[in-house]
């Protein structure tokens, strides 16, 4: 059976570092409440040069590189975020253009925080129907444009990036011993919806508009949430925590990794974090911490990797694959 394989993977990050000392002076707030709180150290912020569009095609182009690709070789570009560059059109397009692709076709996909599992998910779709035989899967965003830098409760949380893999079409035996993208699980669940919002929109205020959370509400439900799909993942394909070797999750707060972890039994020295250097870079949070891991040697070829995310809607799933 066709299996889809990352064959290539890259990150892009602002610039500018900011640190949580750095907020003193703009809000009443501490590094040691972030820090205890989160886990945040700091975070990167875009400079008005560094779009969500420049950010995804700088990931697209290192994962490119990566792979020994072009983009002449991608037939599908698969942009999660939720911080487009314009209404329309897609952000994916115009990243496109950037790589000066003239050929296959692109589109955005809007689920928050669980953006990039989506797509990965809709990317293993396309190329096992066929439809594409490699696809660029992109997170990119730039949270720091819709932040309300008055409110201390979201402002202090977030940052901006991007992270991208190349998904590649190989054959594989059908079993869970293959490389690839081997099963997955979305959910969402719109009742939810007023919890993590931003309070503009094109058909509503006309503006952009800004995040807002009730954070103790996401909080409540979070490690709930994520541990379902995950053991909806491990039911599908037998694998347990035992067999994992790699847990990379959403990174939006340390204390849910945690708790998550703990309650799945997943043994602490095979997550990796990165919520410490990056705050929660809602789509690109889970290929930032893969690249990470991956540039510096944990995450190997053949490893078994399961990703997480959850976020606005709420959205949530789970992806496990072979590295
Ligand atoms: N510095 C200092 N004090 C603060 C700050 C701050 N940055 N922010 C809030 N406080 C204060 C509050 O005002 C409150 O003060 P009060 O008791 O006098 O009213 C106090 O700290 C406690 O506030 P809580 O919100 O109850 O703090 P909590 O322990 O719940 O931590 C946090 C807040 C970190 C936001 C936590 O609830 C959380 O992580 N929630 C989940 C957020 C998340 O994971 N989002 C992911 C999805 S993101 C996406 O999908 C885009």
């Amino acid at each position: 059976m066709i299996r889809s394989v990352v064959r290539g993977i890259g990150s892009a990050l602002p610039r500018r570092i900011m640190k949580n000392t750095d907020f003193e002076g703009i809000v009443e707030t501490s590094d040691e409440w972030i820090a205890q709180r989160t886990g945040i150290r700091q975070r990167h912020i875009a400079a008005d040069d560094e779009t969500t569009a420049s950010l995804g095609e700088a990931a697209a182009r290192a994962a490119l590189e990566n792979a020994g690709l072009t983009p002449d070789d991608i037939d599908l570009i698969v942009l999660a975020t939720s911080t487009p560059n314009n209404t329309f059109p897609a952000t994916a397009v115009d990243i496109q253009n950037r790589l000066g692709m003239r050929h296959g076709f692109a589109f955005d996909m809007q689920a928050v925080c669980s953006g990039f599992v989506y797509a990965v998910t809709t990317a293993d779709l396309y190329i096992r129907g066929g439809q594409a035989k490699r696809v660029l899967v992109i997170g990119s965003e730039t949270f720091s444009r819709i932040l309300d830098w008055n409110d201390r409760s979201t402002c202090v949380l977030f940052g901006d990036g991007a992270g991208a893999i190349v998904l590649e079409a190989q054959q594989g035996e059908g079993t869970i011993g293959d490389r690839g993208v081997l099963a997955a699980s979305l959910r969402s669940d719109g009742v939810h919806k007023d919890k993590l919002f931003v309070d503009g929109g094109p058909s509503t205020t006309g503006t952009v508009g800004h995040l807002k959370m009730e954070g103790r509400e996401v909080f409540k439900h979070a490690v709930g949430m994520i541990t379902d799909v995950i053991e909806d993942v491990f039911t599908q394909t037998g694998v347990t925590a035992e067999n994992l070797d790699w847990f990379v999750p959403h990174q939006a707060n340390k204390r849910i990794i945690d708790a998550s972890a703990k309650k799945l039994g997943i043994a602490e020295e095979k997550v990796v974090v990165t919520v410490n250097l990056h705050g929660n870079t809602s789509a690109a949070s889970v290929p930032l911490a893969l690249a990470a891991a991956v540039a510096d040697g944990r995450i190997k070829r053949g490893d078994l990797v399961m990703l997480e995310a959850m976020g606005g809607g709420f959205t949530w799933g789970a992806v496990l694959l072979r590295w």
